[in-house]
Formats: structure tokens, C-alpha cells, sequence
């Protein structure tokens, strides 16, 4: 294993005063310092980073939803176009802003774009991420709760259909608001509570021992894990011989097979709801938009690879949801219980899933291995999502870890408890997965696009980029940064307003939970401005722009 130059002496939470200096500003910046251990460590936390749910819940959801493999047209050219440029400016910038001295995306815009308004942009850097970990660690709780009831044998309800969706409404309080709270029967709050302690404890021990650690045990067991449940699927054949229609190869066929009924498949591209999904799906996959690798890439070295790494990262988390998750979820639910049975993204995989592991060999094993496995991609990607806050909160407030730590648990478990009391039909889960896991995204993503190709500028961002590069950035990439993946946004972006933002809209905003989301939003974002507020008075004071290396 690759060890990378740290450069000093490694940091632990407690070693929050040890101190960092900007280049070019070599003496004033007193700042938490920490390093990547390893780079297998980096490239194993920005992949953790990026599968997730997504991988295994989302994009099988997404394509069985969107003529199977048609989807996979608009998914690749958003993955070119949008995906792999985006995170090759991510890496650039965020390493352009560590060696500088800034590991949080205020700071990090703060010397890419040297006006006054760039570190209040960054405010999309920091809600983006510790809002979506509000709801996902609920999810992610449901995993756990999941997996924890196949290991112990109490998910055992027979075969008929209602009881899986009765029993997934009473654990996540999804029939009435306040379920959770009220104690009757069974629900998710226990793990919902483990799993936080999890997230907080990890973040607590810091980037290397935290994060990196947790990552380089748990992505390399979630693969295995995933392998081991594929050969299951692969190997099913026909188990029902009544329906010999249900087997590996129509359930592979059903996924990856364009179906487009009585339309052609031009007809079924031009649906421009499948375009802004699949975009979307390629965001929130590669966790990019998220604020989230700018961060972590941040606290590289100056000569360390990130052409090579992110150009890996981005390959890994595409071989987990192709191969993996495309090759699993829904031909598992297909031979089992045919095409009529693929739903929704949470009902494929607690109501449909759990049912198909009722009638597969060994599936309660399965079972387990699978909800573990959802588990395990859930904590590497909702731990990411508060890294980029408390970098923020140490380096711009001058914070030390207990003191971000607490502050951050404490905005985060109010969202948390939003998202769990208004649990009826996901109310308070689904307005922010709209206003933060999608809308704002598009709007972090077209920053930073435009930060790297006009602010930083593309020669200085490919001079970034081949610095230390193991792998040549192709010479297409800088006109497609500058030009192509504003537009393709812009375009995407613009169809969702015409096609159907305004019913997404109305629908988050419909419910009590919707409101109340919506209104903790606007709170968060007026909270985070003021800090932010606060930081650029610290560093403008502390590290003027002049004295930092352009
Ligand atoms: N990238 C993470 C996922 O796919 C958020 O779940």
C-alpha cells in the first residue's frame, strides 16, 4: 500500500491545536491539521463516499422505472458529460484549497474565485451534504433494523405481500406522524440511535482514524458481500417451474433490455423526466455536487496523485452500481415474483426484496447478507456527509472537535427528529430529498463547474490536475468543463422546471412535514450564512487573500 507523504505528524481529535499553515501565507493560520493515511485509504473513502443506497436501492430502482436499459443511454452520457468532469474539478479544487490551507468549501471557493462572494456560494457545500445525512441516516437505520432482524430470525411473515408493506409502515412510522414516538410496537428508533452514535463516533476520531479506518475495512467486506449475493442470484435458474418464463436470464433481460413498448427508442430518449433522473442519479451516486469530495480531497498533498484516484474512484463506484447493484436487486425480484412486482425505490427494497428472500433458498442468510451489506455502503457515504461541516466548523470558526462535533450533532439530530416525526409517507424525508438531494444539488453542481472552468480557470485546473497525475486527463476535458457541462446542466435543469418542477413543488410542500422541512431549511441556510459570515471576517483577518498563493 501506497503511503502518502503526510508531512508531518498524524492527528488525532484530541491534537486540534496543532498547527497548519497556508502557502504563501506562512505564518498566521492556526488550523486543525489532518492527512489521508494512505492513498488506497483516500480512494476507498471517496468510493465509500459514493456507493450507498444509490447503488444498490436507487439506480436498479431508476432503471427498471425507465425502460430498463434506454435508461442506460442518458445514464452514460451524464456520467461522461456531467460525472467524471465534475469529479476530476472536484479533486482539483479541493487539493488547490488544502495546500492553501482550506479544507471547507467556503474556504476552498475562497481562493479558487478571490471575490467577496465566493465562501458565501460555498453555504451549497455545507447544506447539501448535512441535510441529506438528516434523512438518509434514517434510512440507513432501516438497513440496520433490517439486517438485525434477518441475523435474529425475526423476520419471518410468510409469503403475502401486505404483511412486509404492513410491517415496513409500523417500523419506520410511515402510516401516522409521530409513530415513532409514540412506543406502540416495534420501530427503527433503537438503530436509528446506533446508527448515529456510529456516524458521531467516526467523525469524532477524526479523518484517519475515523473515517479511513472505517472505509478501508468495510468497502473491501461490502464488495465481498456483494459478490457473494450476486453468484446467489446468477445462480437461481428457474426455482419456480410453474413460471418458466421467471428465470436469471429474463431477469438480467428485464433490467438491461431497452423496453419501450410501442414507442422507438428515439421516442423513448425524448422523455426529458428520464434525462433529469438519470443525471441526478449519476450526482447523487458519485457524490458529486455534494460538497463532499472537494472536502475530502482537500487534505491531500500537493505532488499526490488525484488524476489517477479520482478517475478509480469514480470507476469503483460504477462497478458497484452496474455490475453489482444493476446485476442483484431486480432480477432477484423479477424471478421471483415477476415484472409486476418491481416498485418504487423503498418498495423494491423493503417490501418486494424481503418477500423474495422468503422464497429463496437460504434466505435468511441472504436476507442478512444483503440489509448488512445496504448497511455498510449507507455508513461510508452518511459519514462523509458530515465531514464537510466540521471542516468547516474548525477551520472557520476555529472550533476544536469536541466543540464541532457537539455543535453539528446538535443541528443534525433536530433534522433527524423533523425527519422521524413526520414520518407519514415520508413527508419530511421527501421535501428535503427534494429542496437539498435534488434542487440544490443542480445548483452546487453549475458553481462548481463554473468555478473550475472560469474562476480557476482550465489551464490553471489541468495544471492542478497533472500535478503529481498518475494518468493523463484527456485533452477534451477542458472544453467540456467550460462549455458542455453548463450547458448539459442548464438544459437538464431548465426541462425539470418545465416538466414537472412545479408538481414536485406543490407535493413537498403539501404535507405539515413538507412545511416544517421546508421552513428548517431556510433556517439552516440563514445559520450557516451567519457562520459563514463569521469565517471570512476570521480569515480575512487571519489569511488575506494577498498573502495566499494564487
Ligand atoms: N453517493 C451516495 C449514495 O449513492 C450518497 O447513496
Amino acid at each position: 500500500m501506497d503511503t502518502i507523504d503526510r508531512g508531518g505528524s498524524e492527528p488525532s481529535a484530541d491534537q486540534e491545536t496543532s498547527k497548519r499553515t497556508s502557502a504563501g501565507n506562512p505564518s498566521q493560520t492556526t488550523r486543525p491539521k489532518e492527512s489521508w493515511g494512505t492513498r488506497a485509504g483516500v480512494i476507498l473513502a471517496v468510493t465509500g463516499s459514493a456507493v450507498g443506497l444509490g447503488n444498490f436501492l436507487r439506480f436498479p430502482g431508476l432503471a427498471a422505472q425507465y425502460e430498463g436499459g434506454a435508461f442506460m443511454i442518458p445514464y452514460f452520457i451524464s456520467l461522461l458529460l456531467l460525472g467524471l468532469p465534475l469529479a476530476w474539478a472536484e479533486w482539483a479544487m479541493g487539493r488547490y484549497g488544502g495546500v492553501r490551507g482550506f479544507n471547507s468549501c467556503p474556504g476552498i471557493f475562497r481562493v479558487v474565485w478571490r471575490n467577496r462572494l465566493a465562501p458565501y456560494l460555498g453555504l451549497f457545500g455545507l447544506i447539501v451534504p448535512v441535510m441529506i445525512y438528516m434523512y438518509y441516516v434514517f434510512i440507513e437505520s432501516w438497513c440496520l433494523g433490517y439486517a438485525w432482524k434477518y441475523l435474529t430470525g425475526a423476520m419471518n411473515l410468510g409469503r403475502e405481500p401486505e404483511k412486509y408493506a404492513a410491517f415496513f409502515n409500523a417500523f419506520t412510522g410511515m402510516s401516522e406522524d409521530g409513530a415513532i414516538f409514540h412506543g406502540e410496537g416495534e420501530t427503527v428508533m433503537t438503530f436509528l440511535i446506533v446508527c448515529i452514535i456510529i456516524n458521531f463516533f467516526l467523525i469524532y476520531r477524526g479523518l484517519n482514524k475515523g473515517i479511513e479506518m472505517f472505509c478501508l475495512y468495510a468497502m473491501p467486506l461490502l464488495v465481498i458481500i456483494a459478490l457473494v449475493i450476486l453468484g446467489r442470484v446468477l445462480t437461481l435458474g428457474t426455482p419456480d417451474s410453474a413460471h418458466p418464463d421467471r428465470n436469471v436470464l429474463a431477469g438480467l433481460g428485464f433490467m438491461w433490455n431497452p423496453r419501450v413498448g410501442d414507442k422507438t427508442l428515439l421516442e423513448a430518449l425524448l422523455n426529458p423526466k428520464m434525462w433529469i433522473q438519470a443525471a441526478g442519479q449519476i450526482f447523487f451516486s458519485l457524490s458529486v455536487g455534494f460538497g463532499v469530495i472537494i472536502t475530502y480531497s482537500s487534505y491531500l498533498k500537493r505532488n499526490d496523485d488525484i488524476a489517477l484516484s479520482s478517475t478509480t474512484a469514480v470507476a469503483g463506484n460504477e462497478f458497484c452500481e452496474v455490475s453489482l447493484g444493476g446485476m442483484i436487486t431486480i432480477p432477484a425480484a423479477y424471478i421471483f415474483l415477476g415484472a409486476g412486482a418491481v416498485g418504487g425505490v423503498f418498495a423494491l427494497g423493503f417490501k418486494t426484496l424481503p418477500l423474495v428472500f422468503e422464497q429463496m433458498p437460504a434466505g435468511r442468510i441472504f436476507g442478512f447478507l444483503f440489509f448488512f451489506l445496504l448497511f455498510l455502503a449507507a455508513v461510508t457515504s452518511s459519514l462523509s456527509m458530515l465531514q464537510p461541516a466540521i471542516a468547516f466548523l474548525e477551520e472557520g470558526l476555529g472550533l476544536g472537535r469536541r466543540a464541532s462535533v457537539s455543535i453539528l450533532g446538535f443541528i443534525t439530530l433536530v433534522g433527524n427528529g423533523i425527519v422521524v416525526y413526520f414520518s407519514r409517507d415520508a413527508a419530511a424525508l421527501g421535501a428535503m430529498d427534494f429542496w437539498v438531494g435534488t434542487f440544490c444539488i443542480y445548483i452546487l453542481a453549475m458553481i462548481q463547474t463554473l468555478l473550475f472552468g472560469w474562476a480557476l480557470g482550465t489551464r490553471r485546473g489541468m495544471e492542478e490536475l497533472s500535478c503529481g497525475a498518475q494518468l493523463r486527463i484527456p485533452g477534451w476535458f477542458p472544453f467540456v468543463i467550460r462549455f458542455v457541462s453548463p450547458i448539459f446542466l442548464l438544459a437538464i435543469f431548465l426541462s425539470w422546471l418545465a416538466d414537472s418542477f412545479m408538481k414536485d413543488f406543490t407535493e413537498s410542500l403539501s404535507s405539515n412535514g413538507g412545511r416544517i422541512a421546508m421552513i428548517f431549511i431556510a433556517i439552516c441556510c440563514g445559520l450557516f450564512l451567519l457562520l459563514i459570515a463569521q469565517a471570512v471576517r476570521r480569515w480575512n483577518r487571519e489569511s488575506p487573500l494577498d498573502t495566499i498563493e494564487p
